[in-house]
């Protein structure tokens, strides 16, 4: 899959851009505070909805902006894709092919993007919910239904979570339990399908990439005892649950860590050695993704060269070149010896906000 056209209108510093680009490797390079992040993210933003920089969508939107807004062709699978995004009024409005009635998840499972950005670290050391979003999105895109069942569960934990809060009947708590526990079933399992793809990929991926590190281990909590049913689980939390007003047991709760022969606890890993894991489980991933659908998805590497050195950017670029995967790199030099060995295909200067072709 790849981005042809990506447009973009009111984003940060960027008051208007329109760049084609290509199949492969497309650089972006300029100085600080330039707005190469920033086309990054709208890529991003076309896939999830929100930035992998900001939990707040309301500091996209260009100060003094009148609007915010997205447009991208994406080739996927020879088809060619029109995919609309709209920030008004503090929600935003999807457009797909034309459509707009869209959904925003229709436009998020026909783009697919996936990004390594100075962040990326937390995916090991940060909090468990950075996980299970690299997870969900892992099995949105390679299992039909993921959406809807999340959907199903959401609603359901967010009813039982009233009513604890409401003090509600026992007959109606024994109802939700029920629900949840029946909605949970399916996240929970095809979470731990997906997992067993992945630490398998994971572990060519460190074979290849990482040798450093030793053999790796994944462990997967799901959230509760899985021994029992999830409805067994939250009948015997229920006194604990009504104290605290929401649900202690359940999918919402799962978390995924890799322990490393070298480094059996995340909290034995160096920052560097956090930021290697971090790209080996977006290889990983991207790997997962190959083998089900057919094509890469999109990826976008935002500082990767003052991230990582230089043999571990090589390697990583190398693989996904190879795999014909489409990449968007940004930074403020690229090393000539990366730049020999992998020649960007298009190559933007970034400056003000003001984005432009060089080849
Ligand atoms: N909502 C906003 N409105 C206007 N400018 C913004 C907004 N948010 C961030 N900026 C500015 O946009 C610029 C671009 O940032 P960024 O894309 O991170 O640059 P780069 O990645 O090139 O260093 C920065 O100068 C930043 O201060
Ligand atoms: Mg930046």
């Amino acid at each position: 899959m790849h981005l042809a056209e990506l447009r973009i209108r009111g984003l940060r510093n960027i008051t208007s851009a329109e760049l084609v680009l290509a199949e492969g490797l497309n650089v972006f390079v300029g100085p600080n505070g330039a707005g190469k992040t920033s086309v990054l993210e709208a890529a991003y933003l076309l896939s999830r909805g929100g930035s992998f920089r900001t939990h707040a969508a309301e500091h996209l939107q260009q100060r003094e902006g009148e609007s915010l807004a997205l447009f991208a062709r994406i080739r996927s699978q020879s088809r060619l894709r029109q995919l609309g995004m709209l920030r008004e009024a503090g929600r935003w409005v999807a457009r797909l092919d034309g459509e707009s009635s869209s959904k925003l998840a229709e436009l998020f499972a026909a783009s697919a993007v996936m990004c390594f950005e100075p962040g990326s670290h937390a995916l090991v050391s940060g909090g468990a919910e950075g996980r299970r979003g690299f997870l969900d999105w892992g099995v949105f895109h390679v299992e039909h239904g993921h959406a809807e069942r999340m959907r199903r569960f959401r609603r359901a934990l967010r009813q039982r979570n009233v009513l604890l809060k409401q003090n509600g009947d026992e007959e109606q708590l024994t109802l939700w339990d029920r629900e949840l526990s029946d909605a949970a079933e399916p996240v929970a399992q095809a979470r731990e399908t997906y997992l067993a793809r992945f630490g398998q990929a994971l572990s060519l991926v460190l074979e290849q990439h990482l040798p450093e590190l030793g053999q790796a281990v994944l462990r997967h909590r799901p959230g509760w005892d899985r021994s029992i049913s999830l409805q067994q689980a939250l009948h015997d939390c229920r006194q604990r649950d009504r104290a605290l007003g929401h649900t202690t047991r359940g999918p919402h709760r799962a978390d995924w860590m890799i322990a490393f022969a070298h480094a059996p606890s995340p909290e034995q890993l160096s920052r560097g050695q956090e930021k290697l894991c971090a790209i080996a489980c977006l290889l990983a991933q991207v790997r997962l993704f190959q083998e089900s659908r057919g094509e890469s998805p999109i990826i976008v590497f935002d500082d990767l060269c003052s991230e990582l050195d230089v043999a571990h950017q090589a390697s990583a670029l190398g693989t996904l070149i190879e795999s014909g995967a489409q990449i968007l790199l940004s930074g403020t030099e690229i090393p000539d010896a990366l730049r020999t060995r992998f020649p960007p295909q298009r190559w933007f200067h970034v400056e003000q906000g003001q984005v432009r072709a060089m080849i």
